[in-house]
């Protein structure tokens, strides 16, 4: 989605009386994972390659959303400071799937040490 799509979408949210939103999922885009052994592959791609793109999207929909509903960020928290940075990009929680099944419940408590740290 360009940044004016995911404009669009903040405001319908807030038209139509949703309580929160989730941002992002997965990617179809392949960028980022050119030439790699399985990037070629069909389906949505998750974890690190997603990170940056849904942060960004992250930044867009709180600038518009302007605090009237929370974000959930989701996307490539693969390190405690992941988890951090969407919280500074405008998220008031981050959701971790792909993270958390390569480096467990340990990420987790990375996590929340880091998005404390930043008080
Ligand atoms: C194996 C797998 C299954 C998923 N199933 C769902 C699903 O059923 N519904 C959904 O909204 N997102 C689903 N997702 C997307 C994740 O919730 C998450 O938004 C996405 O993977 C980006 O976060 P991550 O980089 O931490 O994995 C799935 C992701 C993976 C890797």
């Amino acid at each position: 989605m360009t940044d004016e799509e995911t404009a669009q979408v903040a405001q319908a949210l807030i038209e139509t009386g949703m309580d929160a939103v989730i941002a992002t999922n997965t990617t179809l885009s392949r960028v980022g994972v050119e030439g790699m052994e399985h990037g070629h592959e069909a389906g949505g791609l998750s974890g690190a390659p997603v990170r940056d793109k849904s942060t960004h999207t992250v930044k867009v929909l709180a600038a518009e959303l302007g605090g009237r509903l929370p974000i959930i960020a989701a996307g490539g928290i693969t390190e405690g400071k992941h988890a951090a940075e969407k919280i500074t990009a405008g998220a008031s929680l981050v959701q971790i799937y792909s993270g958390f099944i390569y480096k467990g419940p340990a990420l987790i408590r990375e996590s929340v040490d880091a998005i404390a740290a930043l008080r």
